[in-house]
């Protein structure tokens, strides 16, 4: 049971300036939803955005907001990300001392729920907690910057990540982030991702986020449906 296929552009390389409007022209360029890096500069070396960025994308569009947090101890910030619009609440496994309590309480909360991993950390970590999850989001980059390239020891894990969603009868996400364009999409796809995340391959100064999306369409044509 694999769901369709589903772009998830990361405004993370979008302009700030401008972020209404990119949001709103990766909506009608095809994304599903819209991905929110929060960052806090300790998990990972960067600090990014937090609720006020959030509440300005809920006010942008009505696509689902999909909230990845890089943070240590997340649960203290939980539930105002949830009030300030997050659809898809994405937590770090390797962050989480008590992950079951975690997901717990983004279910609670009425948001769906993600666990995200690095690259070093093995999927077989998910086998207790796979039937929670409604995303499992696999980092095709060490996380804390757009524009990275892709690594490719990853594909594997995407592989055996789906076979472990498959097991559990559920149409769960299995989402790639982080060097995501022309030339990887279909690997991952392949390999059994069905949510992509995007950066830098649609939101830059030197092509339109249209163009962004029809190029990485263009790959995907032939290969899967979607
Ligand atoms: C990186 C973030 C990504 C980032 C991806 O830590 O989680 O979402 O924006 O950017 P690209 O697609 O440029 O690699
Ligand atoms: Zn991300």
């Amino acid at each position: 049971m694999i769901p369709s296929l589903k772009f998830a552009p990361s405004i993370l390389s979008a302009d700030f300036t401008r972020l209404g409007t990119h949001i709103k022209e990766a909506e009608s360029a095809g994304a599903a939803q819209i991905h929110i890096d929060v960052m806090d500069g300790r998990f990972v070396p960067n600090l990014t955005m937090g609720s006020v960025v959030i509440e300005a994308a809920r006010r942008s569009t009505t696509l689902p907001l999909d909230v990845h947090l890089m943070i240590i101890e997340p649960d203290h910030l939980i539930p105002a990300f949830r009030r300030a619009g997050a659809d898809i609440i994405t937590v770090h496994l390797e962050t989480c001392l008590h992950l079951h309590r975690t997901l717990s309480l983004i279910k609670n909360l009425g948001a769906k729920a993600g666990v995200a991993i690095n690259p070093h950390t093995p999927a077989s970590l998910l086998s207790e907690i796979i039937h929670m999850v409604d995303l499992v989001l696999v980092m095709t980059v060490n996380p804390g910057f757009g524009g990275q390239p892709f690594i490719h020891e990853t594909l594997p894990k995407i592989k055996q990540v789906r076979a472990l969603c498959e097991a559990t009868g559920r149409a769960v996400d299995v989402s790639v982030d982080g060097g995501i364009n022309a030339d990887t999409i279909v690997d991952v796809t392949t390999a059994g991702a069905n949510v992509l995340v995007v950066g830098s391959a649609v939101f830059s100064d030197k092509f339109s986020i249209q163009h962004g999306f029809d190029q990485l369409r263009g790959k995907l044509a032939g290969h899967i449906d979607g």
